[in-house]
């Protein structure tokens, strides 16, 4: 059962800590990448950020990240979930067990159990996490988590004795024939305390096929020390591990059909479920309307009763209850929509506070700017926020009626009830309930089109006949 503040409750009554340590140092070369594998995104979430949220629910208190050299931008993903994250780096990659015993340093002080993760694989679920930590207690002080392979070429193999407790992993390489008829493989993910893990790590030898320091060999060393290994399992599309970006694709669309069933769940109609792209943080309320072609990027939280209307690409974005947001609009980070407000076709929003009801309908940017409720942004209006050095505020009123194309050239503020012709360029405040208006004399010359017209027909028959 879990509790609060990082402690794990076991049927004894015991309270036990929680530590993570990741392992996330393979280059990734198959991604073929100057981004380090653990960085690449999956529904708008790193790899490495899936891995920490799923295990943030059982409230660790420390995590370590176990990085390779020139990865410090590893350091931000893992901070966003764990501010108090901290880093170790393994400069050469001398095998899991070698990279576990790179950060036993920041384990110091740290009493309970260390749970060890694979920073590339993204689809582990707390639940998972919790049904293994929860197997560590003081008779079997080390846990794996195990799952029934396909086709299992290429994983360790758990090894179990006759009365079915887990006894070895055997690699691949070091694997008897019959062992690798074994189906029942190593996830990789293991749970132990952190006495045993302290004791038993420095007693890992490289006397194998690979030549390196399995954290694996930790099974045998816990038997040979007279204690049970405990064994979870999960299924092996949880397990699932990222290498190149055709595996990292099928990670995407594994997310994104759980996402559409979440939200459809939840309440939303999507009416074409297939098209619609989430970001693992996106939140959407009851009756929600999501019609097909809209991409969800990260930060988003669309109210109850809103409308995402087709074609329409929305990241870092509120939606209020009753909105219309599209077809063909752009919600950027920063745009709060107000509940009952209309962001029509190609209406770009950035960075600004739309109010109740109030509408832009057509072909606008509305960045850095607030819009008060009920105002209405006519066609073609543009908020001149940049003057190439710097961004500056659009302040504009409620009931406020903003004629097409017109331009806002900021800082302005529009006061309440304020109504601007179309066309006018408003470069500085104006007060409430004015008209605004810049509009040059219109110019109109009776039949002038009509004589135009003649001499270009003339001239154009002399050429013909010449
Ligand atoms: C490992 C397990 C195997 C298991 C399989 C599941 C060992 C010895 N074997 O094998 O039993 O079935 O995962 O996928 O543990 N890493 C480092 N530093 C290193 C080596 C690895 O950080 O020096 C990281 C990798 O980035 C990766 C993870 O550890 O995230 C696993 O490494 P990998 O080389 O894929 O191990 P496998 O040989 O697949
Ligand atoms: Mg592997």
């Amino acid at each position: 059962m879990l509790s609060l503040r990082g402690r794990f409750c076991f049927g004894t009554g015991l309270m036990t800590e929680i530590a993570i340590v990741v392992l996330a140092a393979g280059k990734g070369t198959r991604m073929k990448s100057e981004l380090p594998k653990v960085l690449h995104r999956a529904a708008g979430r790193s790899l490495l950020g899936h891995v920490l949220q799923a295990a943030k629910v059982l409230s660790p208190s420390r995590a370590v990240i176990v990085r390779g050299p020139d990865m410090d931008n590893v350091a931000a993903a893992a901070r966003a979930v764990f501010p108090e994250a901290a880093f170790a780096t393994q400069a050469e990659r001398l095998g899991t067990g070698h990279a576990v015993s790179m950060a036993i340093e920041h384990l110091a002080g740290f009493s309970g159990t260390v749970l060890i993760l694979y920073g590339d694989v993204p689809l582990i679920t707390s639940a998972s996490l919790q049904r293994l930590a929860t197997l560590v207690n003081a008779q079997q002080p080390m846990a794996v988590l195990g799952f029934e392979a396909a086709n299992p070429h290429g994983y360790g193999r758990l090894i179990r004795d006759a009365q079915g407790n887990v006894v070895a992993i055997r690699e691949e390489l070091d694997a008897t024939p019959e062992e690798r008829r074994i189906s029942l493989c190593n996830s990789g993910i293991i749970a132990i305390s952190d006495s045993l893990l302290a004791q038993l790590l420095p007693l890992i030898g490289n006397a194998n096929a690979k030549g390196e320091y399995y954290l694996t060999d930790l099974v045998e060393l816990c038997a040979a020390s007279g204690h049970g290994c405990g064994l979870a399992t999960c299924s092996e599309a949880e397990v699932a591990g990222v290498n190149d970006r055709i595996q990292l694709a099928a990670i995407e669309a594994t997310l994104q059909a759980s996402y559409r069933r979440r939200h459809m769940t939840g309440g939303a109609t999507l009416v074409a479920p297939e098209t619609v792209f989430f970001s693992a943080d996106t939140e959407v309320g009851k009756d929600v309307v999501i019609e097909p072609n809209v991409v969800f990027g990260p930060g988003v939280t669309v109210g109850d009763g809103a409308e995402i209307l087709a074609f329409s690409h929305i990241e870092g974005a509120v939606i209020g209850q009753g909105a219309r947001i599209g077809p063909y609009a752009r919600l950027r980070p920063g745009a709060e929509i107000g509940e009952d407000a209309h962001i029509g076709n190609f209406v770009e929003v950035k960075k600004a506070v739309i109010g109740k009801g109030a509408k832009a309908n057509h072909l606008s940017y509305i960045g850095d700017a607030k819009v008060g409720p009920k105002t209405n942004i006519g066609a073609g209006t543009i908020t001149c926020n940049y003057d190439g050095y710097e961004k500056h505020l659009t302040d504009i009123g409620a009931n406020v009626f903003v004629g097409s194309n017109t331009a806002l050239v900021a800082p302005v503020k529009i006061g309440d009830g304020v109504s601007i012709a179309a066309g006018s360029v408003i470069t500085r405040n104006i007060p409430a309930d004015a008209l605004a208006m810049t509009r040059p004399e219109l110019d109109v010359r009776p039949g002038w089109a009509a004589r135009y017209r003649e001499i270009k027909a003339a001239k154009k028959a002399a050429k013909l006949k010449g």
